[in-house]
């Protein structure tokens, strides 16, 4: 997504601006090109060297630099920009915009510009709160920049409240949200993510490898692409989830009561999640001791996307296949079983897909048989592949009806 991308990066004078250098790094391992624009103050905090390093495009700091003899800097740099983003930003550089002042560099910027503009704003507790900072900030809402919301925290003053520059992941990924298409604006996806466990007593239970990162990289990017999601998690480690709605639940039976309870208005559902096809049949009140064999006694959990599958008014269904051996005659039964749309299979044996890693290599398969195979990608590159598959389908449902 930000691969060949031209991102300019503002950088104002206060404290986080030291942060600014990660989120360049960030930017420029996923393919961007970056060019910064430091306000003088800034060049109090951070060295313009540093940027103008890891950019490898020199740093503008003065409102007179020509990059070539026919250009004017801040008009060439905004005509070929998709992106601008000030980080962070100070009251000062909010109110001097809001109020139409452009005396350096980065405003004139701001001003020339007709790419959107993210600000992620980095200040005293007091000084956020202060309702001509909040008027300024209405007032550029309200003329479609974007804002991202400060964290809370310990501030570098050594106070404690909102302030914090936001998290560089979260800032990250509100850049990927404005360089995406609105493409599933209407739609209202719940996404499911996770294993699930069921407990064998009050020590033990029954899980699977599922880390959630298929699931939670399909709620980010379906998100940003526009759509409302809704996100069924099972127990996972600490996921990002910004501005998507989490469930979260433990076992297959409050999984399909979670699913049951959101599906309103929901267009479309992705089971990525690792359901326990099985469950302890009895829970053990007290930790089994060790004495001799021990037999489980197991019985069958619902099948919640089968369940689905069954509605008059079902949803979308796209339903994931996580098998070991053929692949294709496998997930193509769950098709028709579980009277699914689409199916992601997935070989969970095979190095870089399935459960815990990164990465996923898929194969989709429609209704009528017809497979699609990818390679090797980013778990956040098969999500975008499965969103434009669905939507494809969608559309083609829609003209043919
Ligand atoms: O979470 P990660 O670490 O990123 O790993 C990703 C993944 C390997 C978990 C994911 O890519 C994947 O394959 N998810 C589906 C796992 C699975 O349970 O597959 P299955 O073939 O057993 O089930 C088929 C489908 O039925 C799945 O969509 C599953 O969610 C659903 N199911 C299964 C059992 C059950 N009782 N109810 C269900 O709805």
């Amino acid at each position: 997504m930000l691969q060949g991308k031209e991102i300019l990066l503002g950088v104002t004078g206060g404290i986080a601006a030291y942060k600014s250098v990660l989120l360049l790094r960030e930017l420029t391992k996923y393919g961007a090109n970056v060019n910064v624009i430091m306000t003088k103050s800034a060049t109090e905090f951070v060295g313009s060297l540093t940027f103008q390093t890891l950019s490898g495009n020199p740093v503008t700091t003065d409102i007179f630099t020509l990059f070539a003899s026919s250009e004017i800097g801040h008009v060439s740099l905004a005509s070929r920009a998709d992106l601008l983003v000030i980080a962070p930003a100070t009251a000062n550089i909010i109110g001097k915009i809001a109020n139409g002042i452009a005396d350096d560099f980065l405003t004139t910027m701001v001003m020339a510009t007709r790419v959107p503009v993210l600000f992620a704003p980095a200040m005293n507790t007091n000084m956020w709160a202060s309702r001509v900072v909040q008027r300024n900030i209405s007032d550029l809402k309200e003329m479609d920049y974007n804002f991202m919301e400060p964290a809370e925290g310990e501030l570098a003053c050594g106070v404690v409240g909102r302030g914090k520059l936001a998290d560089i992941d979260a800032i990250m990924d509100e850049i990927k949200a404005l360089l995406s298409p609105n493409d599933l604006q209407g739609e209202k996806i719940l996404i499911s993510a996770g294993p699930t466990e069921e407990a064998i007593d009050p020590a033990r239970c029954l899980t699977n490898r599922s880390s959630g990162k298929m699931g939670y990289n399909l709620a980010a990017v379906a998100r940003r692409r526009g759509a409302e999601v809704i996100l069924v998690a099972g127990p996972c480690a600490e996921l990002e989830n910004w501005g998507i709605k989490v469930i979260n639940c433990k076992t297959a039976l409050e999984m399909a009561d979670a699913i049951d309870q959101n599906l309103d208005g929901v267009t479309s559902v992705i089971m990525a999640a690792a359901v326990a096809d099985f469950r302890p049949a009895e829970q053990a009140a007290e930790k089994i001791k060790r004495d001799g064999n021990y037999c489980l006694e197991l019985e069958p959990n619902p099948d919640i996307l089968a369940g689905l599958g069954k509605r008059p008014d079902k949803p979308f269904l796209v339903g994931f296949a996580a098998e070991t051996n053929k692949l294709f005659d496998h997930a193509q039964g769950k098709i028709k079983r579980k009277n699914l749309d689409m199916i992601v299979a997935n070989d969970v044996t095979a190095p870089g897909a399935g459960f815990s890693v990164d990465t996923n290599i898929i194969c989709i398969i429609d209704r009528d048989g017809q497979m699609t195979d990818f390679p090797l990608m980013s778990k956040e590159n098969v999500a975008g592949v499965i969103l434009d598959h669905m939507l494809k389908l969608k559309k083609k449902r829609r003209l043919l009806a």
